[in-house]
């Protein structure tokens, strides 16, 4: 059985969750989070969980790259890239499986009005925010019932 590979990718400044603005992304931590997400992506029948941040936009396009054709399905949340960057928005474009773009906080009714546009939505196929950690998990069980085959096995 081939691998069913889920992408995790995060942009810049997530590595500072637990220390960023807890009242828009909360107290826990990058690694906690991405340990959430693993052990939910596991029971939900994925066998892979590869879980990526950086703060450099480049490295966040080629990954995407990498992953295009192999990952069974992504999250993404580019933090302040969501908002300007085209680079992004033409590296999901290139990805097969299906994608959901998520953010801790409630981008669309936050102070700043440049928070309030993705400049990636609409190369994803759905966006989840304002639902903290729960944001991800939501986004897990998607994704594996989108890929599910027939029987609800992840299709290959
Ligand atoms: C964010 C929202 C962005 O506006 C911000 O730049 C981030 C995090 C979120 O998860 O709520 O870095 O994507």
């Amino acid at each position: 059985m081939s691998e069913r590979l889920l992408a995790v990718l995060h942009g810049c400044n997530l590595n500072m969750l637990g220390e960023r603005d807890p009242a828009h992304y909360g107290r826990q931590t990058l690694t906690e989070l991405e340990t959430l997400v693993k052990e939910h992506a596991a029971r939900s029948g994925f066998s892979a969980c590869l879980c990526f941040q950086t703060n450099h936009e480049g490295e966040l396009v080629e990954q995407i790259q990498k992953l295009r054709l192999s990952a069974a399905a992504v999250i993404i949340n580019p933090g302040a890239w969501t908002h300007y960057s085209y680079a992004i928005h033409d590296a999901l474009e290139l990805v097969r499986s299906p994608v959901v773009e998520v953010h801790l906080s409630d981008v669309a009714h936050r102070q700043e009005e440049w928070r309030r546009r993705s400049v990636i939505s609409d190369v994803c196929d759905r966006t989840i925010s304002g639902k903290g950690t729960e944001g991800y998990l939501e986004a897990v069980s998607w994704l594996a019932e989108r890929t599910a085959g027939p029987e609800g096995k992840l299709e290959t």
